[in-house]
């Protein structure tokens, strides 16, 4: 949104801007026609990309001035690039990487204060894995009004390829990722793989390495937004965010099969002050997944499932050292989901989970609704270790709702060695989503207060502070 009045005046200017050229040079004007509205002529195919402005041409105000020099083409001048002047196809089965790369490169090296690339509707271009690298001079717009997809499946990953990643932005400070179109991952070919869970020969998994790519990964960069695209059916996670600052992702659709394996909505991890509101995931994994590095993230009016419902973690992996601190989720929905809201961490960790706010949030038929747990694990050895994440501050409120009985409706799995400290619950009622309840609240180690009657009654809780945990075990971070 915040963009669109600076996109009007770049519109305008644009068409300006053609228009000075038709009176200043008739045939070019001719040629971007020809260029606009002919993408099926295999003339496109080979003719040069637009070429790159001259560095001499660079300032702002003297960018309608730069089409009065042959060379520019009319779209670099006003900042809007559309991907088939590159010699992009958009047929659905050519591979569009190269012209992708040069519009990026384009868009990237001009000194104007904002450059739009433009992915336009009605043309499915295909983009191998790539990397698209900053810092940038001015601000870049990828407006995505059409598709974006994937190579169809591992076999067509190009050898040298990460496979990892697909869309990559690394090192990009003041970006918009926007645009009523789509991008498609085509993951069902990577989840089919015989390493995944079960795909193997008769219902096995073998043995990987069995990377899969997250779709789309930002990596170092800040003052990120990412608006109003459908993104379905990645291969592994659909947005990735680690090492970033400054990231606001509004109204996006993300979906992809219940059963897809790995296929988180949103991870974040080592980011900070993000901001994820209005936006609908379905998927086959967590719906946003907070991981180690997070503070100061707002979620809002987030609708989830099915998938695995907004997690905080898994932190503290392989003894490692997790801070996340001041996290909201507010006004959401999870549905028909493995979990609601929680918080899992593995055993031997250090560091702590604080300040997290779960407010008004209605569960429909979600397992484990509410759920801590400090004894995650999916390997094989998983003894009882002596250190752990601390888990303290969490307030839950306003969380009504339905579970599925299989499960405790809360669970409150704290570390043996250090307690969760200071759980607030209030206004809490979830009922059972048929049948009766089976299970009560679950609490091990678990220190806290329910400030209101909540439904199911918890009892479990245990008052106050504990006496009992060493200052030193206790990582503030
Ligand atoms: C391009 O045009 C040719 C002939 O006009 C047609 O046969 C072909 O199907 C078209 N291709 C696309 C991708 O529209
Ligand atoms: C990857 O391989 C393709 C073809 O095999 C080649 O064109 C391309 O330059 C290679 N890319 C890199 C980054 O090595
Ligand atoms: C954020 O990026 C926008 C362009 O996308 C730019 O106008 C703005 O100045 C940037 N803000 C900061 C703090 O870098
Ligand atoms: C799969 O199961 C069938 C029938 O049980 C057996 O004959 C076959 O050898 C199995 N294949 C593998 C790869 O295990
Ligand atoms: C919540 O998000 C949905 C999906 O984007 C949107 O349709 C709805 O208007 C939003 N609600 C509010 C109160 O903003
Ligand atoms: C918590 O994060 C919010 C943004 O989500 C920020 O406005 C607020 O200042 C942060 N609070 C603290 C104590 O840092
Ligand atoms: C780990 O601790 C839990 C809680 O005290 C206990 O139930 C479980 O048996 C222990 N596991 C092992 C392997 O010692
Ligand atoms: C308990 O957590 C709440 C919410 O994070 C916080 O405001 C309050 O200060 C904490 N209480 C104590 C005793 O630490």
């Amino acid at each position: 949104m915040k963009h669109s009045p600076i996109l009007t005046l770049l519109f305008s200017l644009y068409f300006l801007t053609s228009f000075l050229s038709i009176q200043a040079r008739h045939h070019f004007h001719t040629k971007h026609k020809h260029y606009s509205h002919s993408h099926n002529s295999s003339s496109e195919i080979s003719l040069p990309p637009a070429p790159l402005p001259s560095p001499t041409s660079s300032a702002p105000e003297e960018a309608p001035s730069a089409s009065a020099s042959p060379s520019p083409s009319p779209e670099v001048a006003s900042g809007l690039l559309d991907v088939r002047k590159f010699g992009a196809i958009g047929d659905g089965i050519t591979d569009d990487t190269e012209s992708f790369k040069m519009a990026w490169d384009t868009a990237c090296q001009s000194e104007l204060d904002l450059n739009v690339i433009f992915v336009p509707p009605g043309f499915s271009f295909i983009v191998q894995s790539t990397i698209f690298t900053g810092p940038c001079k001015g601000g870049l717009v990828l407006k995505v009004d059409g598709t974006i997809m994937t190579p169809d499946g591992p076999e067509s990953w190009l050898k040298n390829n990460s496979r990892r990643q697909w869309l990559v932005f690394y090192r990009v400070n003041g970006m918009s990722l926007e645009g009523s179109g789509t991008i498609d991952g085509r993951g069902q070919k990577w989840w089919d793989l015989p390493c995944k869970p079960h795909k193997g020969p008769n219902g096995t998994t073998l043995p990987g390495p069995c990377d899969s790519p997250v779709a789309i990964r930002f990596f170092m960069s800040s003052n990120l937004t990412v608006q109003g695209l459908r993104i379905k059916n990645s291969p592994q996670f659909h947005f990735r965010f680690d090492g970033c600052q400054s990231v606001h992702v509004e109204s996006i659709f993300i979906t992809a099969p219940a059963l897809s394996p790995n296929t988180d909505g949103i991870h974040i991890e080592n980011t900070n002050d993000v901001k994820i509101y209005n936006s609908v995931v379905s998927n086959g994994d967590d719906c946003v997944s907070i991981g180690s590095g997070c503070y100061d993230v707002d979620i809002k009016n987030i609708t989830c499932g099915p998938g695995h419902g907004i997690s905080i973690g898994s932190l503290g992996n392989h003894n490692s050292r997790a801070c996340v601190s001041n996290i909201t989720v507010r006004d959401s929905v999870i549905r028909v989901s493995d979990n609601g809201v929680r918080i899992k961490t593995w055993q031997g960790g250090s560091g702590s989970v604080s300040g997290v706010t779960f407010s008004n949030i209605h569960m429909d038929t979600v397992k484990n609704p509410i759920i801590i747990d400090q004894f995650y694990c999916l390997s094989k050895d998983c003894s009882n270790k002596t250190s752990a994440v601390f888990v303290s501050d969490i307030v839950y409120t306003s969380i009504k709702g339905t579970y599925d009985i299989r499960h405790p409706p809360m669970h409150f799995a704290c570390s043996d060695s250090i307690p969760c400290t200071n759980l607030t619950l209030s206004d809490i009622e979830l009922l059972p989503s048929q049948g009766d309840m089976l299970n009560d609240p679950f609490c091990w180690n678990a220190y806290g207060n329910s400030e209101t009657l909540t439904i199911p009654p918890v009892f479990c809780l245990l008052d106050g502070i504990p006496q009992s945990i060493p200052a030193n075990d206790i990582d503030h971070c």
